[in-house]
């Protein structure tokens, strides 16, 4: 019996003009706390959290649960205080002192090509599960985590995950949240690139939501 896919949310931080970062060499902060404690609630609720590679190699994130409250609220219901992180790469191209690796006490799901699954678990170490894909995609990523038991997944980016996600008709739903000023100068990520995607003008997405927190606007929409 085919396991069944996780649910998936993604969520992204965006400049009013899409930027999701600038070209400034730092991570572009577009939250604010409200948002940030927002994002802790949600990420409480799941079982994983997707980021690319390279948003590992670039901000390098934690991905924890930061609130010790909704961390003991795990604990009380039989939970891992810390989410299963997961990544996917190509070049194998992740150093093992990557906080994704050694922050947390939950597994570390790294999703690759066949071939090289033996160089990176050895590159990376007891801290990471590599698991060899024949053809790495989203789908065959989201069967694997089905077949784990993974049942709500939270995509965090970047610009690439996001793409091949929502190209792929593979996000539930979708959390975006919009800061109150312009990247501008025609650099940095955007929120997708450009790609066909099963939601155009003729096929839209329903929104489910509509929030304020601060000066930031967060739009929910639903695509199952
Ligand atoms: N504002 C926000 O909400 C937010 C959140 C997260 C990230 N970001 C930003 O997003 C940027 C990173 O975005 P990005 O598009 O450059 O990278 P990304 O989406 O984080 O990661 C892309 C990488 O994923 C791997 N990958 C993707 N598809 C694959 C496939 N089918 N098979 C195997 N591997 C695959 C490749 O890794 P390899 O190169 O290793 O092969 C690829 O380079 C950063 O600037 C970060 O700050 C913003």
């Amino acid at each position: 019996m085919t396991p069944t896919r996780p649910y998936v949310l993604a969520s992204v931080a965006m400049s009013l003009d899409g930027y999701i970062d600038d070209n400034s060499g730092q991570r572009l902060i577009l939250s604010n706390a409200l948002d940030l404690a927002k994002l802790d609630e949600i990420r409480a609720e799941q079982d994983a959290i997707l980021v690319g590679a390279n948003t590992i190699r670039k901000d390098n994130p934690s991905l924890s649960i930061k609130s010790p409250d909704l961390r003991k609220r795990r604990v009380d219901s039989g939970r891992n205080p810390d989410l299963v992180k997961v990544t996917l790469t190509a070049s194998g191209q992740l150093a093992a002192n990557s906080r994704f690796f050694e922050v947390g006490a939950a597994e570390k799901l790294v999703y690759c090509p066949h071939s090289m699954t033996e160089t990176l678990q050895s590159k990376l170490g007891p801290a990471a599960h590599v698991i060899g894909l024949s053809s790495p995609s989203p789908h065959s990523l989201l069967e694997d985590l089905g077949a784990r038991n993974i049942r709500k997944l939270l995509l965090e980016g970047g610009e690439k995950m996001h793409t091949a996600f929502l190209e792929a008709n593979l996000v539930d739903e979708l959390r975006v949240a919009i800061a109150p000023f312009f990247v501008g100068g025609g650099a940095g990520q955007k929120f997708v690139q450009a790609a066909r995607f099963p939601f155009d003008k003729n096929h839209s997405m329903k929104l489910k939501s509509i929030e304020q927190l601060g000066d930031m606007a967060i739009l929910t929409y639903h695509l199952a």
